[in-house]
C-alpha cells in the first residue's frame, strides 16, 4: 500500500510514521509537510535513506504542486495530520487556521477524488464538540466549537463528510483527546512544563487551573488511527479517548513531583478567552467495532515522556531556537520534486 501522510514532521505525525513503518514494513510512505515552526524534519532523520520513506516539503493548500506529487507517488490512501494546532495562536491570528485546516483539507479532498483514492482519513479533535459539564460526547453529538482552531477543524469535518455524502469519497474521521509523548513542540502544556521546570522558569497556568482534559499517550492514538484506517467502516467517525481525565493543575503538579521541582514555579495567569472547561469523549464505538482501547496508563506514559525530554535536551533546545532548520538545507527529495 502507498500512503501519503501529511503533517508527518509534527508531533503526532512523527510518532505515527515511526509506528506505521514498523507495523507495515512493506508499505511506501510519502510524508508531505510545509515545515512550519511546528514541523521538524530532524524528527525522522534516521529514515532519510529508507527506500520506502519519502519526504517532500510542501503546503497542502498548493493544489498544483500537490497534484504533481499525487501523480508521481500514486497513493492508495491519505492520512491528514497537517494543521495549525495551537489554540492560543488561533485566537491571535485565526486566518492561517482557516486556510490550512479548512481550505487545505478541501484541496486534499479534491485530489483524492481526482486520483480515485481508496481511503482518506482526517485526523480531527475532541475540541470540535466543545465543552461538556457531565458525561461524554459520542460521535453524533452536536458540534459546538469554541476557539477559531476548533471551529476550523469542525468545518473541515463537515467538508469531509460532505465529500462522502455527495461524491461517495471513501473517508474516515478520527477525533482524539489530548495527546502527550515525545516530539511535541514545547508550547503545549506537558512539554512546556517539563522545559520550564528543567530551566527553573515560571510555569504559567490559565485561570484557576481547573480545566479538565482527557490525556492519551500518543502511541495509543497512533495504534487507533492505524486500526481505523484498516478496519474502520467507510464514512464513519471514531472517537479516540485516553479515559484519563485530569485538571491542568493536577497534570502540572504530577510533572513537578516526578521532576522533583518546587511548586512555587507555578504562576496563575489571566484565563484564555473562550477557554473550554472540560472535554470528554465516549470511546464505546471504537471499542465495540474495532476492539481498540488505550494501553498506556498515565503513570507509565508520563514517565516515558519525561525520560524522553530529559534524554533529548538538544532536540528541545534546537526546537526552541529554530537551530534544527539548518538540517533542511542538506535534505534532498528522492522523488525529485520541489515546491517553488
Ligand atoms: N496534539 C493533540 O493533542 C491533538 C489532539 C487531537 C487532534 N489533533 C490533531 O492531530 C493533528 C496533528 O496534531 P499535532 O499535535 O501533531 O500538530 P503539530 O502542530 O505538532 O504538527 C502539525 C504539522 O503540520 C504541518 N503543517 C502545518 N500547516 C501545513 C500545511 N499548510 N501544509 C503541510 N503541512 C502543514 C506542520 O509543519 C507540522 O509538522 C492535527 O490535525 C490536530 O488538529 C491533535
Amino acid at each position: 500500500m502507498k500512503v501519503v501522510v501529511t503533517g508527518g514532521c509534527g508531533f503526532i505525525g512523527t510518532n505515527f510514521i515511526r509506528y506505521f513503518i514498523k507495523k507495515h514494513p512493506g508499505y511506501k510512505i510519502l510524508n508531505i509537510d510545509k515545515l512550519t515552526y511546528a514541523g521538524n524534519l530532524e524528527n525522522l532523520k534516521d529514515f532519510k535513506k529508507r527506500k520506502n520513506y519519502h519526504f517532500v516539503k510542501a503546503d497542502i493548500c498548493n493544489a498544483l504542486f500537490m497534484k504533481k506529487l499525487f501523480k508521481k507517488f500514486k497513493p492508495d490512501a491519505v492520512i491528514n495530520f497537517a494543521a495549525e494546532t495551537h489554540v492560543d495562536r488561533s485566537i491571535t491570528a485565526p486566518s492561517q487556521f482557516m486556510k490550512t485546516n479548512f481550505l487545505g483539507v478541501g484541496t486534499l479532498l479534491n485530489l483524492c477524488l481526482d486520483f480515485g483514492i481508496k481511503g482518506f482519513l482526517q485526523v480531527s479533535t475532541d475540541e470540535v464538540y466543545g465543552s461538556i459539564e457531565k458525561g461524554s460526547f459520542c460521535e453524533n453529538s452536536l458540534l459546538t466549537p469554541s476557539s477559531p482552531y476548533a471551529a476550523s477543524k469542525a468545518g473541515a469535518d463537515g467538508l469531509v463528510m460532505a465529500y462522502h455524502t455527495t461524491y461517495k469519497l471513501p473517508i474516515l474521521i478520527t477525533r482524539t483527546t489530548n495527546n502527550y509523548g515525545p516530539y511535541q513542540f514545547p508550547e503545549k502544556l506537558i512539554p512546556l512544563v517539563i522545559l520550564n521546570a528543567l530551566k527553573n522558569k515560571k510555569i504559567p497556568v490559565y485561570g484557576n487551573g481547573m480545566n479538565v482534559r482527557d490525556w492519551i499517550y500518543v502511541e495509543d492514538n497512533c495504534a487507533a488511527i492505524d486500526q481505523v484506517l484498516h478496519k474502520g467502516k467507510i464514512g464513519e467517525i471514531y472517537n479516540i479517548a485516553g479515559k484519563c481525565e485530569k485538571t491542568n493543575i493536577q497534570v502540572i503538579k504530577t510533572l513537578l513531583q516526578i521532576l522533583n521541582v518546587d511548586e512555587s514555579l507555578i504562576t496563575y495567569v489571566k484565563d484564555r478567552p473562550g477557554h473550554d472547561q472540560r472535554y470528554s469523549l465516549s470511546m464505546s464505538k471504537i471499542k465495540k467495532q474495532l476492539g481498540w482501547q488505550p494501553k498506556t496508563s498515565f503513570a507509565r506514559g508520563i514517565k516515558k515522556t519525561i525520560d524522553w525530554y530529559q534524554n533529548n535536551k538538544t532536540w528541545l533546545h534546537n526546537t526552541q531556537t529554530g537551530a534544527y532548520r539548518k538540517f533542511y538545507k542538506q535534505y534532498y527529495s528522492k522523488l525529485g520534486l520541489k515546491e517553488k
